[in-house]
């Protein structure tokens, strides 16, 4: 694949990044993940504007406009193969002579991206509906809401799910849910969808957005509120959501069926309205 490197457009293989990259050393970084539908970037506008939020909080200068960003993805879309694909965006604050905590502020922050191709089973949500999950406890900082690459309690925790043979790790703390590893968790209680509300543990998810938006439209109810271990595991459904998983039911939980062990009727609708308006 051609990636993009500050600047320059490089097979993969030949892209190279200095070992005082401090994204290398310290994860001193922020990324985002945006999925392309018929060639199309899915909800770009979202993904740049998180981007550039994630770049303040951490106080790297945003090294592109908004229409360099445009261009930069629009590019990257081109010359890469599929018509879906998956693309990784990557700022690090850049590199340092030498390995220091402290940062300078004059450097120039090192700019990567990279696409791959997805294939058309993982675009349609409804193509691959169901998963399972357990339940862990969030062992990562409090700064969920950047989009950091220091994702060490994510790939632990994310090791764990694994080699249970699970798909995914539903995260708590204090009692309450907090999110997946790498996605949202939402469930269906009474009729209504209900996600745990916007905190600094949690990210704030562009396909979370995209479930209140689609909601709305539709009359379908929906609320951000705590969500108690204990009502997640007496939900009638669970879902998560993420770019690239899109909007899936979790239908089992520790070993345990969600609700009836099924898809759920809720899940059903709004996957209906996923595939429908999503591109
Ligand atoms: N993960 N929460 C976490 C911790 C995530 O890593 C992600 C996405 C989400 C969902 O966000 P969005 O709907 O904007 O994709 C929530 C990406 C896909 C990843 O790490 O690969």
């Amino acid at each position: 694949s051609i990636v993009y490197l500050d600047g320059q457009w490089l097979p993969a293989d030949k892209a190279k990044v200095s070992v005082f990259d401090r994204g290398f050393l310290f994860g001193d970084s922020v990324y985002e993940v945006v999925v392309v539908y018929n060639r199309q970037p899915f909800r770009l506008e979202q993904h740049l504007s998180r981007l550039s939020r994630s770049l303040e909080e951490t106080g790297i200068p945003n090294p592109l406009g908004l229409h360099e960003w445009r261009f930069l993805i629009e590019r990257l879309i081109d010359q890469n193969e599929g018509d879906h694909q998956s693309i990784y965006i990557q700022v690090t604050r850049g590199v340092t002579e030498s390995r220091t905590h402290n940062y300078p502020t004059n450097i120039t922050p090192t700019v990567f991206a990279v696409s791959k191709p997805i294939s058309s089973k993982s675009t349609d949500t409804r193509l691959n509906p169901s998963c399972s999950a357990i339940l862990l406890e969030d062992i990562r900082w409090s700064r969920g809401d950047i989009k950091s690459t220091s994702l060490l309690g994510s790939v632990l925790l994310k090791k764990v799910v694994y080699e249970s043979g699970k798909d995914e790790g539903i995260l708590h703390r204090d009692g309450f849910i907090t999110e997946g590893t790498a996605s949202n968790i939402f469930i269906v209680s009474q009729g209504a969808i209900v996600t745990p509300e916007l905190s600094e543990w949690i990210l704030t998810g562009i396909t979370r957005d995209f479930i209140f938006e689609l909601a709305n439209r539709y009359n379908v109810p929906i609320e951000s509120r705590p969500v108690s271990v204990v009502e997640l595991t007496q939900a009638d459904e669970v879902w998560l959501t993420s770019s690239t998983a899109e909007l899936r039911a979790i239908t089992e939980l520790d070993d345990k069926p969600v609700g009836n062990g099924n898809i759920g009727p809720m899940w059903q609708r709004m996957a209906e309205l996923y595939q429908r308006h999503k591109a």
